[in-house]
């Protein structure tokens, strides 16, 4: 079921302001899967990476570990973000650039450009409708640099229905392709099944693309 003016930023506002890091539904103590196509891109320390739908993510913090320097956080939700921004200068000091936009109505994402490595782990499936994965992949193919990659995580065929009390579109690695078109070749995919803070199993595709065009 599609709610048309249901208040998406209310809801995500919620749960992070509700909810520990620790015990969110996606919680990771450590992004491995992520960080393993990560440095299958070789960048340098100061590409562009956009974490988007960041969230508190623990990504950023191996990402600024790992030594890069030029690092984006996008989410739909202000909370996630001054959380996260919060616990990133306090614990390394790092300024962080943060966007608050809307993947599927970006008025400031549409702006960036050269992004070098775009980022997103279970985001993407939370677009129901056609418009709003439209839009998220026009804004990939607008933002991504030729040479630059795209990292997608995202529920797989046979993974969960519904996360965080929202409807999913579950996706395979060839839908990603397709979406994404010619000019970006996938590199390398893999499933994983990532096992949640209460235990259950979530079986997501990984895919890493790299844009030729
Ligand atoms: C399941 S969480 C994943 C968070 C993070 N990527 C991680 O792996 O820990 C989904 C995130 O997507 C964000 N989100 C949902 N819809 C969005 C949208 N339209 N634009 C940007 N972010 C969105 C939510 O606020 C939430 O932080």
């Amino acid at each position: 079921m599609i709610i048309e003016d249901y208040n998406y930023t209310k809801h995500w506002d919620k749960k992070y302001t509700s909810t520990n890091d620790e015990d969110l539904g996606w919680y990771e103590a450590a992004p491995e899967m992520t960080m393993r196509l990560v440095s299958k891109c070789a960048l340098s320390e100061d590409a562009k990476i956009l974490s988007v739908g960041a969230g508190t993510t623990t990504l950023i913090d191996v990402l600024i570990e790992e030594g890069y320097n030029n690092i984006i956080a996008n989410d739909l939700s202000k909370v996630a973000l001054e959380k996260l921004d919060e616990r990133i200068v306090n614990m390394y000091g790092y300024n962080l650039k943060c966007i608050t936009d809307d993947l599927t109505r970006p008025k400031r994402l549409n702006k960036l450009t050269n992004v070098d490595l775009w980022i997103d782990r279970a985001v993407l499936h939370f677009f129901l409708e056609q418009k709003e994965q439209q839009a998220y992949f026009d804004l990939i193919k607008q933002t991504v640099s030729r040479n630059g990659f795209v990292l997608i995580a995202v529920f797989a065929l046979d993974g969960a229905q519904k996360c965080c009390n929202l409807n999913l579109k579950r996706y395979d690695v060839n839908m990603l392709q397709e979406q994404l078109g010619n000019a970006f070749h996938l590199v390398e995919t893999f499933n994983h099944v990532f096992i949640n803070p209460n235990g259950g199993e979530r079986p997501y595709v990984y895919g890493l693309f790299q844009r030729k065009l």
